[in-house]
């Protein structure tokens, strides 16, 4: 023997526990290294740096060449501590060339459908795992509250119920099987808590949030994920009360890790600790901002390349003692053994890129989300375009030769259609040009496709919508960040809506898709107005001056308002930025082909200033009106047409008087009464009549989705536990208060269409 040891560390022994080989590694870094595993830095830039100079546990936004560097770069460190690598994969692996890209995630939400989600997120994380990815910072379970926030689209959509279903199934989509599963990716609950309470809708701003708004609204969709193990949280830009999110003891100590009794990894949001010292002028330098981060508890900090300096000098000036790092690098390195990481480190994989990334099984999943995404607000028997069954309507049957013009400049736009967070909208820089063209359908595309081949389809762009400027403030921020460029409207072309307007003369029907792009949409983005802007009003005022009827698609990431030309339209479909396959599901909707069956995840405004509009406001304001306008919104939460037409009768509550663990039990009868099969999502609300502080008036408990046949009647059961009954109190908290309640069914959250029934709950039993 020559006295070498040759025996493995500990921590790479896969048979001894994660706490041991945790223990192990952590025993053996550097002060530097911890620092540097806590850090997640950006593969655009100097990685050698990162990973050589900087020890960084994870990174972001790596091309696949880059992330193939980085991994090489790795096998040079003195520990070959694996890195873990993040996406934004939030509806379908965005930045990787050719993989499926879904619906938004308000799209998806128009479906209600949580088995929907999950299966959408696990076919996304098959994609994602097979290329090396380990994280997507997705979904995201903030309250869509201002439209004019440019994250809209980003959310499910304002009720804090069906956020907390709709994200707990692209949790456990994403998740798998858990951490042996080599499909699984982690998910990411973003962004905690409050970053969409806005202030005017613009993003990151501080959020005027109460403790008790939060718990009210804001945290429960997070409490339901944390507790069903969802296995990161990110932390919101935004300052509560003064504290920026990063630092909030109370949040994150107090409420996540010890109400909640959380043991996932927290990461902070794009340079949040820089933001502290630059932007918040919260803390004097970065090492300060470090070491009030540190003992926040955050364990991973996302591109603050300074927080590496800034925690070494702020153990230096002991502001921070080495072992207040320890915690959270054993966090971080936990997660990676439990992984399976050191053992296989799940680097991309050529031969399952190949069979997995946009596979048949994955597109099809795709069209069904597409369809499942769109919303019809309103029709006059004019849709659909194959046998209309509305005999007022003239029906265009198969039989009958027909001319479609299909206009907008959002009819042929397929990167557009993507939506954010998806090929070129800006986050990556290695896809210019976007996703393949040619795996993309375009309304126009869709509709060539699907009409019948005697059928003539005339296309007109009819209007221009935006050009850009620089921003005057310079082209980037002072962390690097580019700055937006500004939204410059065009003016209506003459030219354009002529061409567009001799289309729509000469066609039986005209098809109008217009809606917003994304400069409009996103980080930074949000938008004073709700208006279409550009030539669209104009091209939409022409086309109902020709007398022939038009479609209105609205290819929006979130809700706009239309002008008053709009209501002339025979009929208006929502899609929001509705992915890949959906120019194809947009055109089979409109044909008939597939029956329209989304319900609004969010309420459309009438007027930007009417915000916010969402339906659970909190009652006892003067009256229910502007002087010039209604509030009532131009669409409401849960609103979407069928082809048919649905009936709801007998609402029962079987028994009126229940105790505190009572169970509430209810029947209603559903009734297709037209001529066309219908998915209805039967809803169900909760009124409580007398609160001890002021609360929505009514509240969405539950729901079901019910698939029903022309003619066919359903009687459907609801069963509500009593302790869902909750109202939040002055004490903030959250209880049930004995009293009446009222029961709502129904199509919608319009309280014209509920049907009530009162029960009581009481006090004892
Ligand atoms: C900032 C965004 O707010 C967050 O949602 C995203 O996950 C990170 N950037 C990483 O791209």
């Amino acid at each position: 023997m020559t006295g070498t040891n040759t025996t493995a560390p500990l921590y790479r022994d896969p048979t001894s526990t994660v706490d041991d080989r945790a223990l192990d590694l952590l025993s053996r870094m550097t002060v530097e290294e911890k620092v540097g595993q806590m850090m997640q830095l950006d593969a655009r830039e100097d990685l050698p740096e990162q990973v050589l100079r900087q020890h960084v546990g994870s990174i972001l936004h790596a091309s696949p060449e880059r992330l193939a560097i980085a991994h090489e770069l790795v096998a040079q460190t003195r520990l070959q501590i694996p890195l873990i690598v993040g996406e934004d994969c939030i509806h379908g692996h965005s930045f990787f060339e050719g993989a499926t890209i879904f619906p938004t995630q308000l799209g998806m939400a128009a479906s209600w459908d949580p088995d929907l989600l999950e299966r959408v997120a696990r076919a996304t994380a098959k994609e994602v795992a097979a290329t090396g990815v380990h994280w997507t910072f997705s979904p995201v379970l903030c309250i869509a509250r201002d439209l004019r926030w440019g994250r809209i689209n980003e959310t499910f959509g304002e009720d804090p119920f069906l956020i907390g279903e709709l994200a707990s199934a692209m949790v456990r989509g994403y998740q798998g099987d858990g951490p042996n599963d080599t499909t699984a990716i982690l998910a990411t609950a973003k962004h905690f808590a409050g970053y969409s309470e806005t202030q005017g809708g613009r993003d990151a701003s501080e959020a005027d949030i109460s403790r008790r708004k939060l718990r009210s609204w804001f945290l429960p969709p997070f409490e339901r994920v944390a507790k069903e193990g969802c296995r990161t949280f990110m932390l919101g830009y935004q300052t509560t009360d003064g504290v920026p999110i990063t630092i909030n003891d109370w949040l994150l100590n107090d409420v996540l890790r010890g109400e909640w009794g959380y043991t996932g990894t927290l990461i902070t949001d794009w340079d949040n600790v820089g933001r502290m010292v630059w932007e918040q002028q919260v803390q004097p330098d970065y090492a300060h901002a470090a070491a009030a981060a540190v003992k926040a508890g955050n364990d991973m900090v996302m591109t603050t390349p300074g927080f590496f300096h800034g925690a070494l000098e702020a153990i230096e000036r002991g502001l921070l003692v080495e072992e207040d790092l320890d915690p959270a690098v054993s966090r971080i390195l936990r997660l990676k053994f439990e992984f399976g990481l050191f053992e296989n480190p799940r680097h991309p994989d050529a031969s399952r890129i190949d069979t997995v990334l946009a596979s048949e099984p994955h597109r099809t999943l795709n069209r069904e989300a597409a369809r499942r995404s769109l919303v019809l607000l309103r029709n006059d028997g004019t849709l659909p375009l194959l046998n209309a069954p509305d005999e007022d309507a003239p029906a265009l049957s198969e039989a009958t030769p027909r001319r479609v013009a299909v206009v907008g400049p959002l009819a042929d736009d397929a990167q557009t259609q993507l939506g954010d967070w998806a090929g070129s909208s800006g986050q990556a820089d290695w896809l210019p040009n976007g996703h393949p063209r040619d795996m993309i359908t375009t309304t126009l595309d869709g509709l060539r496709l699907a009409c019948p081949a005697d059928w003539t389809i005339d296309y007109a762009e009819g209007a221009n919508i935006l050009t850009l400027d620089d921003d005057p403030e310079g082209a980037f921020f002072p962390d690097g960040q580019p700055r937006p460029p500004l939204v410059v409207p065009c003016p209506p072309d003459e030219k354009m809506i002529a061409a567009a307007v001799s289309a729509a003369r000469q066609s039986d029907v005209a098809v109008v898709v217009v809606g917003d792009r994304i400069e409009l949409v996103g980080e930074g983005r949000s938008t004073a107005t709700l208006e279409l802007i550009g030539g669209q009003n104009a091209l939409i005022d022409a086309i109902a001056e020709t007398g022939t009827p038009f479609v209105l698609v609205l290819l929006a990431s979130k809700p706009l308002v239309l002008p008053p030309s709009a209501e002339r339209a025979a009929a208006l479909l929502w899609a929001a930025n509705p992915g890949m396959e959906g120019g194809q599901a947009i055109a089979e909707v409109l044909l008939g082909i597939v029956e329209p069956s989304g319900r609004l995840p969010i309420s459309f405004a009438r007027h930007a200033g009417q915000q916010p509009t969402y339906y659970n406001q909190i009652r006892g304001q003067h009256g229910n009106r502007y002087a010039d306008l209604t509030q009532s919104p131009a669409y409401a939460f849960g609103e979407g047409l069928s082809y048919t037409t649905v009936e709801y009768d007998n609402l029962r509550i079987i028994g009126d008087e229940y105790g505190l663990d009572g169970t509430v039990q209810a029947e209603v009868t559903v009734t297709n009464t037209g001529t066309r099969p219908t998915r209805e999502v039967v809803q169900v609300y909760i009124r409580d009549q007398v609160t001890s502080v002021s609360w929505a008036d009514k509240e969405l408990k539950t729901y079901r989705l019910v698939e029903l046949n022309p003619g066919e009647s359903q009687l459907v059961s609801i069963e509500l536990d009593v302790a869902d009954c909750t109202l939040v109190d002055a004490n903030a908290t959250r209880r049930v208060e004995p009293g009446t309640f009222e029961l709502l069914v129904g199509p919608s959250s319009r309280n014209e269409v509920l049907l009530a029934a009162p029960f009581s709950v009481l006090a004892s039993g």
